[in-house]
């Protein structure tokens, strides 16, 4: 599972539906209790070695929801790397003594390198494990993506957990907006700040694009690394998608259905750089409450986290307007990272199952599990 590209819409809404299913089994003990013994026979290694918080986590805690047990290498000089094995020969090594393989690397394509490894033994009738990529250097983060759609697939079925037979949210958001539609299809979607550096834009972007009727804003400042690259929005193009380019996030606010926000990613300037963002109005690429309160009302703002909290392209004064979604969203990564182990594990038949058996009548949106 290497790049985000690998999802067809089938599978994004397969996915969805078995996280959700996950989300709720796990809310009683004994669903807990079936969910951890499904696969307890199986072993993942987590190989970290570039910074995460919210990727290892999740990945962990979905782990632990399906009985998987886990071994852990965030920092390669406590391995035998720092002997000089290479990362190569050590995942090897792991896949002798594990099923599958989370990673994240600061070495660009490593996964993909690794995926092939495996391919190869395979051919060879060797041993070999399923890779699942976590964020590889400035490439791709498909799972990321996977966790995005998932709260976007959640955000626009527009359900709440105070509908009834007389009220429901949807119907009253088309008092005000008569032609909203469910679902992705149709919808404007704004992307900004570093349009350019960012992976979690490119892989998740790869996916909307699938859906029909896209309209995508990039709002970035007029820089080449930070700006929309050409041949990415030429694919774009090519897909169907609507694509306009903005400097400037006040022109888009009150257009969008989803706006996500990113990180302007210093770490990767030049000293040109630095000279060209010393003379940069931040404010245009940065969230504020008088730009939150000109978005529909149900508009989704969403941030694949970390924030950058001294440049505050979203400032914690908004953190409790209800578009705020991003920490609603970091929480799924949780369940669509499970729903995406036990798929490739195929144990998602046996969710199902006992999904149908013990919550039929469940409501899709369960507030015991928010
Ligand atoms: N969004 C994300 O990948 O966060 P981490 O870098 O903390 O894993």
């Amino acid at each position: 599972m290497i790049f985000s590209k690998q999802f067809d819409k089938e599978l994004l809404e397969h996915l969805g539906n078995v996280a959700t299913m996950i989300r709720d089994i796990a809310s009683t003990k004994d669903g807990y209790k079936f969910l951890i013994s499904l696969l307890f026979h199986k072993r993942a290694m987590l190989y970290f070695t570039q910074a995460s918080t919210r990727t290892f986590l999740s990945f962990m805690a979905a782990l632990q929801i399906l009985g998987i047990s886990w071994s852990e290498i965030r920092d390669p000089s406590v391995s035998s790397e720092y002997k000089g094995e290479s990362p190569l020969d050590s995942m090897r090594m792991f896949s002798s003594y594990c099923d599958i393989i989370i990673m994240r690397s600061k070495i660009p394509d490593f996964a993909e390198c690794c995926a092939y490894l495996m391919n190869d033994l395979d051919d060879f009738n060797q041993r070999n494990v399923p890779i699942i990529n976590g964020g590889a250097g400035a490439d791709e983060h498909p799972t990321q993506a996977l966790l995005d759609i998932y709260t976007i697939q959640r955000e626009f079925a527009f359900v709440s957990k105070k509908d009834s037979s007389k009220w429901t949210l949807f119907d009253e958001l088309r008092k005000k907006y008569p032609g909203l539609k469910r679902g992705l299809d149709g919808k404007v979607y704004g992307f900004c700040g570093d349009v350019g550096r960012g992976r979690t834009v490119r892989s998740l972007t790869n996916l909307l694009s699938q859906y029909d009727d896209m309209t995508f804003y990039f709002v970035s400042p007029d820089h080449p690394k930070l700006k929309l690259p050409a041949n990415f929005k030429n694919e774009l193009l090519d897909q169907g998608v609507d694509v306009k380019e903005y400097d400037d996030l006040n022109e888009i606010v009150d257009k969008v259905d989803m706006l996500y926000m990113t990180r302007i990613q210093h770490e990767h300037d030049s000293a040109e750089d630095k000279e060209f963002f010393k003379k940069l109005d931040y404010s245009k690429y940065y969230l504020s409450k008088d730009k939150v309160e000109r978005m529909k009302d149900y508009a989704a703002i969403l941030h694949p986290f970390p924030r950058d909290t001294r440049a505050k392209e979203i400032p914690a004064e908004i953190d409790n307007d209800p578009r705020a979604k991003y920490f609603a969203q970091a929480r799924n990564g949780i369940w669509i990272r499970a729903a995406l182990i036990a798929y490739l594990f195929d144990a998602d038949g046996k969710i199902a199952s006992h999904y149908q058996k013990h919550f039929s009548d469940y409501h899709d949106y369960n507030v015991e599990v928010l």
